[in-house]
């Protein structure tokens, strides 16, 4: 039995060339739970994102999945462990159609539990019934729920979720909140949740850390976190 915390990020340090944007971030994620990370623009939490997937690689410090340290591993080989990631401007092929789109996702996570394109559709239908329409030509929200879909078939225990709320109109913003709640519940995934939106930030998370600055200054348990006023202070000082 592995007691580890499903994520241990520690000191981590990372930038783009010469300038450093995470000064130290510490943090860490329990096996199943909904954590936000909640900050203005410009604070590094993309950054944060990209360098959990891989996608950057820190000056310093390290990061471990269940215990095990996963720092020197590739993008590749942190998402067959188990890391799924939605970037932020949710990033699917337009060319591709919704079902190429969900067959990248069966490619990262190679070696995984075997793809199971039932449960996304039951998530999200209209990925079914849009599966041979090419990609560029859904709503927004029709595009963040095929990029949920593309992470979640590669079976993630850790859903990165960048800002998905960005450039979608609230009743679907709704939509998002109940499905990536409902996922967590029925499959147990972990999400890390990066916003700024507080109806999303409050219906969604149960406990968060405020970023300023490239640090993580500021946690919030669920009474914070469930909080208008509170999350909304840290959203504008
Ligand atoms: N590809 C890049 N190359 C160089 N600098 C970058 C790059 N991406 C981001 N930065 C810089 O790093 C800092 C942090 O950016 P980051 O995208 O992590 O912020 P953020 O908190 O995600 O902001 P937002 O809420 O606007 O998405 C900013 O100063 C930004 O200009
Ligand atoms: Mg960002």
């Amino acid at each position: 039995m592995n007691d580890a915390p499903l994520l241990t990020v520690d000191g981590l340090r990372s930038g783009y060339g010469a300038e450093t944007v995470l000064q130290g971030v510490d943090m860490e994620i329990g096996a199943g739970e909904i954590v936000a990370v909640i900050g203005r623009n410009g604070v590094g939490k993309s950054t944060l994102m990209r360098t959990l997937t891989g996608l950057l690689r820190p000056s310093d410090g390290t990061i471990a999945l269940a215990g095990r340290d996963v720092t020197a591993d590739s993008a590749d080989l942190r998402a067959r462990a188990g890391i799924g990631y939605i970037p932020q401007g949710r990033d699917v092929f337009p060319e591709l159609t919704v079902r190429e789109n969900l067959l990248v996702g069966e490619v990262a996570g190679q070696g995984r539990a075997t793809p199971d394109y039932d449960m996304v559709y039951r998530f999200f239908p209209i990925l079914k019934e849009r599966a041979r329409q090419r990609a560029g030509t859904l709503s927004g929200g029709q595009q963040q729920q095929l990029a949920i879909g593309r992470a979640m078939i590669g079976n993630p225990k850790l859903m990165l979720l960048d800002e998905p709320s960005e450039g979608i109109q609230p009743s679907i913003i709704k939509d998002i909140a109940r499905n990536v709640r409902t996922l967590n519940e029925q499959t147990g995934m972990a999400v890390l949740l990066v916003e700024q939106n507080l109806d999303l930030i409050v219906s969604l998370a149960q406990r968060g850390y405020v970023m300023e600055k490239g640090r993580l200054t500021t946690s919030l348990n669920r009474d914070e976190i469930t909080s208008r006023d509170e999350v909304r202070r840290h959203l504008t000082i």
